[in-house]
């Protein structure tokens, strides 16, 4: 893995994420693995951003509120039973790295770690949080279909501090 700054990189973010999935990993001293295939990238206060959305019934949304770091994680295909394991499980019932036999690697400009085995990892600051809020929602049906537990997604707007890449 090379690290390279957030303006040298390319990606495809559609495809990035809502296609391939990411592993978001938060916590200090007990980092937990959690799948994301919602989020974003951009600018904000002319920083490198990447957004994510978290619902408030995960336990890394209380990881991320007690730290606010975290690191976004690209893994190959052949990882995709993995992703479905930290999609599925909660970090509050197992342990994640065990059960998928991911390592964590440590980061070098935050204290959460990233995952050994990506072939893209980015290490992120939380900047500022939002929580979505169901009056603005631009169609009804969002609200039934996505939201039927009202467990609003919190947006973490991360700063890309710095990005590892496989060569
Ligand atoms: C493909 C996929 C994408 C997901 N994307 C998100 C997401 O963007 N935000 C979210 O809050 N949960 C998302 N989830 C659900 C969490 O990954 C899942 O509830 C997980 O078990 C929570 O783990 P935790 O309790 O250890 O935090 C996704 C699940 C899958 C399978």
């Amino acid at each position: 893995m090379k690290s390279i700054k957030p303006n040298e990189w390319t990606c495809r973010p559609f495809q990035i994420l809502d296609k391939e999935w990411a592993l978001l990993v938060a916590g200090a001293e007990r980092p937990n693995p959690m799948t994301v295939s919602w989020g974003s990238f951009g600018t904000l206060w002319n920083k490198p951003t990447a957004t994510i959305y978290v619902r408030p019934s995960r336990y890394t949304f209380n990881l991320l509120n007690e730290h606010p770091q975290f690191t976004l994680n690209f893994l190959p295909e052949s990882f995709r039973s993995a992703l479905n394991v930290c999609g599925t499980k909660s970090g509050r019932d197992i342990d994640k790295w065990e059960a998928t036999k991911l390592s964590p690697q440590e980061s070098k400009t935050i204290s959460v770690p990233y995952i050994e085995q990506s072939r893209l990892a980015l290490e992120c600051r939380v900047m500022t949080h939002i929580d979505l809020d169901p009056k603005r929602f631009y169609e009804e049906q969002i609200l039934t279909s996505i939201y039927p537990d009202q467990s609003f997604h919190r947006v973490y707007f991360g700063e890309v501090c710095l990005i590892h890449e496989n060569e």
